[in-house]
């Protein structure tokens, strides 16, 4: 049973996933979900040279499209950077930023997360916002002190319930097929509503908050029925119709 709260969103992050061979999937994945009534929304967020693609196989489906980065600015010299109003042109309904990926990879700091996530909101798009503690800071019990403090410093000042998503993925559970127990997300969980609360006032409790981090058919109903759960970013079995049906399907 999924757990109350704002209406859930199920994103797809294909990553570096995916060419022109992949548009099956999406299209299998619309065709399976054509006639299931969900209570959820859907989102795949694939590399942004096949965005265009996949928008015209999803066409008059309910699914939608993510950017997967973007830079803040709308446009301007910055070689190799998408910016959010080019994302919004492609069909994108919202762009994922401060994936661990990306801060890992690229360095990029709170403050470049929340420079993004403004530039999304800008162009009108949802922010979806990633946060997670490493797997020392786990240990080391720091954990819902590095969520406040990556809150705190990547949720743009004048988000709202609307525009911003946040996603929690703890970086050890990504690609790892390791996953918190369910205690420990329904208490990260209500720490980033209750943070949520602090940083926005009222416009905290309609945050949709995403557990992110090896979630596959066999453990999403029973990660996403956690309370503050709203659904997840789900990466490698997003690449999958089939795998990332049985996840949606929680909602259905
Ligand atoms: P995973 O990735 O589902 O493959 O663990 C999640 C993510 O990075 O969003």
């Amino acid at each position: 049973m999924a757990s109350e709260g704002p209406r859930p969103l199920v994103a797809g992050n294909w990553k570096m996933n995916g060419g022109v061979a992949m548009l099956k999937e999406p299209r299998l994945l619309a065709a399976m979900l054509k006639d299931v009534k969900l209570k959820a929304d859907v989102m795949v967020c694939p590399p942004a040279i096949i965005l265009r693609r996949v928008k015209s196989v999803l066409k008059g489906t309910r699914i939608k499209v993510g950017g997967q980065d973007c830079h803040w600015n709308p446009a301007g010299a910055h070689t190799g950077d998408i910016s959010p109003e080019m994302l919004k042109e492609a069909g994108c309904t919202a762009v994922i930023v401060g994936h661990s990926e990306r801060r890992t990879n690229h360095g990029e700091s709170d403050e470049t997360v929340a420079k993004k996530a403004k530039g999304v909101q800008r162009a009108g798009l949802k922010a979806i916002i990633c946060i997670g503690e490493t797997l020392d800071e786990r240990k080391s019990g720091k954990t819902l002190e590095v969520v406040s403090r990556q809150l705190k410093g990547s949720v743009p000042e004048g988000s709202t319930a609307d525009n911003t998503v946040i996603a929690y993925e703890p970086v050890w559970a990504i690609g790892t097929g390791l996953t918190p127990t369910t205690a420990e997300v329904a208490e990260v969980h209500a720490h980033i509503r209750s943070e949520l609360g602090a940083i926005m006032g009222g416009e905290g409790a309609g945050v949709r908050i995403l557990y992110g981090g090896s979630v596959k058919p066999s453990n999403a109903a029973e990660l996403m029925g956690q309370p503050n759960v709203n659904g997840a970013l789900v990466g490698g079995a997003s690449l999958k119709a089939s795998d990332f049906l049985g996840i949606i399907k929680v909602y259905a």
